[in-house]
C-alpha cells in the first residue's frame, strides 16, 4: 500500500483548561508519550509515574499522572488499521468533563446519568460529521472496548465489538475520504464545563477532583508510518495468521443488524438527520 503523504492531522481540539485532573494510566509507555502533565510525570519501569502521593492504583501498577490536563499521544503515526482500546471513564460526578480517545469523546455527566459518547469522522481537516450515543452499559463501572476499524473502504466504530457506526468511502460521489493523512492517537481528559454536559448548563464540581480514567490494552493491527515509509504489521497475529484481513474488513449481516439495533435505541444525535443545521440538502454521503 501507497502511504502518500505525511500530514499530520490533530483528530481532537478540546478545550483545555489548566486544572487539577488525573488520568491513570497502565502499561501503555511502548506506545504512547505523554505530551501534557505536571512535568513531574516520567515513565518509570513499565508504566507511567508522577509526583502524586502513593495510592492503591500506583500499588497495583497503574501509574498516576496529575496536576493536568492528562493527555497522551501515540509514538506511531498510523494509516489505516484495527485499534483497539480499554477504557474505564471517570465515575460519580463527572459532569463538565470530557475523556477523549482517538475519534472517540465521552462527555461526563452527573452521578447517575447518563454519559454521551460523541464522534466525529474527519478527513482534509473537516468534520461536522457527528453522531451522539448514549451506552447500553455503566461505562465508569467496568472497562469497556473501544475500536476503530480504518481500512480503504470504510471506517467501523465499535463498542465492545458491536458497531455503533459506519462511514463508507464515498469518493465516487465526491465525499473526501481520509486515505492519505498518517495520524497520530491522541487520548485526553480535560474540563469542558462551557458545552459538555447539557450543553454547558451542569458545571464541574471541583470539589470530585481528581477526576480519573484509566485506559489498558491498547492494541494495534496497523499499517505504521515511520521516515517516509509506510509498514502494515499485526501486533497480534491471529492463529490463522490472516493479520491485514481488516484491511478488507466489513460488516457481515449479524454485525449490520447490531448496528441497527445501536442506532436505532442509542443514537441521540445525527448530522445526516439534522435538516435544520443543513439547509441546502444533506451532505451527499448521507444518502449513500
Ligand atoms: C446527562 O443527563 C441528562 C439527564 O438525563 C441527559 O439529558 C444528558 O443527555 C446527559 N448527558 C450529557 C453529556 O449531558
Ligand atoms: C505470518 O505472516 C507473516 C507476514 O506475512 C510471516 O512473516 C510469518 O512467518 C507468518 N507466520 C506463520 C506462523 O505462518
Ligand atoms: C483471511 O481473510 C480473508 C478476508 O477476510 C478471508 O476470506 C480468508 O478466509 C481468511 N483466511 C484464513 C486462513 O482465515
Amino acid at each position: 500500500m501507497a502511504c502518500s503523504s505525511s500530514v499530520k492531522l490533530m483528530l481532537l481540539l478540546p478545550i483545555l483548561v489548566s486544572s487539577l485532573i488525573v488520568a491513570t494510566v497502565g502499561n501503555l509507555n511502548q506506545n504512547f508519550d505523554i505530551t501534557w502533565g505536571d512535568g513531574r510525570a516520567r515513565k518509570h519501569g513499565r508504566g507511567w509515574e508522577g509526583a502524586a502521593p502513593e495510592s492503591d492504583a500506583a500499588r497495583r501498577g497503574v501509574r498516576r499522572l496529575t496536576r493536568l490536563p492528562a493527555r497522551f499521544q501515540s509514538k506511531n503515526e498510523y494509516l489505516f488499521g484495527k485499534i483497539d482500546m480499554q477504557l474505564k471513564l471517570v465515575p460519580g460526578n463527572s459532569a463538565g468533563t470530557v475523556t477523549a480517545y482517538y475519534t472517540f469523546e465521552f462527555l461526563g455527566n452527573l452521578s447517575g446519568d447518563p454519559y454521551i459518547l460523541h464522534t466525529n469522522v474527519f478527513s482534509q481537516g473537516k468534520g461536522n460529521r457527528e453522531q451522539q450515543f448514549y451506552l447500553w452499559f455503566d461505562p465508569t463501572a467496568d472497562f469497556h472496548t473501544y475500536s476503530i476499524l480504518w481500512n480503504p473502504q470504510r471506517i467501523i466504530y465499535s463498542v465492545d465489538g458491536t458497531p455503533i457506526r459506519e462511514f463508507k468511502n464515498s469518493e465516487s460521489i465526491g465525499v473526501p475520504f481520509p486515505k492519505n493523512q498518517p495520524m497520530r492517537i491522541y487520548s485526553s481528559l480535560c474540563n469542558a464545563d462551557d458545552w459538555a454536559t447539557r450543553g454547558g448548563l451542569v458545571k464541574t464540581d471541583w470539589s470530585q477532583a481528581p477526576f480519573t480514567a484509566s485506559y489498558r490494552n491498547f492494541k494495534a493491527d496497523a499499517c505504521t508510518w515511520s521516515s517516509g515509509a509506510c509498514s502494515c504489521s499485526s501486533t497480534t497475529p491471529s492463529p490463522s495468521n490472516n493479520s491485514s484481513s481488516w484491511l478488507s474488513q466489513e460488516l457481515d449481516s449479524a454485525s449490520q443488524e447490531r448496528l441497527k439495533w445501536v442506532q436505532k435505541n442509542y443514537m441521540i444525535y445525527n448530522y445526516c438527520s439534522d435538516t435544520k443545521r443543513f439547509p441546502q440538502g444533506l451532505p451527499p454521503e448521507c444518502g449513500a
